[in-house]
């Protein structure tokens, strides 16, 4: 699933209120990944939607053969990764600034049977990774390229340096995913530098066609 380039649409831009005819919407223009941002009012200011919205979404999204992406943005994530998964999670994210026990929280997340991905706030460096990498205990790494927290913010120009960086990391079977900005000015750009994974919020859902919107980002990364 995650061996070609994907867009992901983030849900945190969505209208909740009709949740799942919108997902309804960019799976039937080909979403195969749905992004669901976890926040926990510590780890960043904002408190948006947990497990009951996972679980609410896992029949409809994993009958289509598509993936839930859940980025935690919590503190303490080890302390709810197994509730994630049991409510329907395929990928589980954590933030490297939120514990200091990653290579513990990584295998926890594997052990699940979900995919363990680590995500890196822009002022962290690329370094950060080596030791995890040499250890392979990640499955997809997260570049974050606004600072976590809020949809519709303006993508970090100069990203595609940290991206390339994290793609040159990696072994073969794990991605770079990046959050934040992205549309299909700026998804060809991280594609470039090595991204496979796109979230994109605002620009799918802030529009009247969610579905025309998915398919212009999905282009501009089948282009680059
Ligand atoms: C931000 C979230 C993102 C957010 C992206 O903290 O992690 O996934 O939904 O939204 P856009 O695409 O609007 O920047
Ligand atoms: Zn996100």
């Amino acid at each position: 699933m995650l061996a070609a380039r994907r867009v992901a649409p983030s849900i945190l831009a969505s209208d909740f209120a009709h949740l799942g005819s919108q997902v309804d919407e960019v799976m039937d223009a080909g979403a195969r990944v749905i992004h669901v941002d976890v926040m926990d009012g510590h780890f960043v200011p904002p408190i948006t939607i947990g497990l009951p919205i996972v679980d609410a979404l896992r029949d409809q999204v994993q009958s289509r053969e598509g993936l839930l992406d859940v980025h935690l943005m919590i503190e303490r994530p080890e302390r709810q990764l197994a509730d994630f998964a049991r409510a329907g999670a395929d990928l589980i994210t954590i933030h490297a600034e939120a514990t200091p026990h990653l290579h513990y929280a990584l295998d926890a997340i594997r052990e699940t049977g979900a995919l363990a991905g680590l995500a890196l706030n822009p002022a962290t460096p690329p370094q950060m990774v080596d030791t995890l990498a040499a250890l392979s205990a990640f499955d997809l790494l997260l570049c974050m390229t606004v600072n976590p927290g809020w949809g519709g913010q303006r993508y970090i120009a100069g990203s595609e340096a940290k991206v390339s960086s994290l793609a040159g990391k990696l072994a073969e079977r794990a991605v770079v995913e990046v959050d934040g900005g992205i549309d299909a000015t700026t998804a060809p750009t991280a594609a470039d530098a090595g991204a496979r994974l796109f979230v994109v919020g605002s620009s799918i859902f802030d529009t009247d066609d969610p579905g025309a919107a998915y398919r212009a980002v999905a282009d501009s990364i089948d282009a680059a």
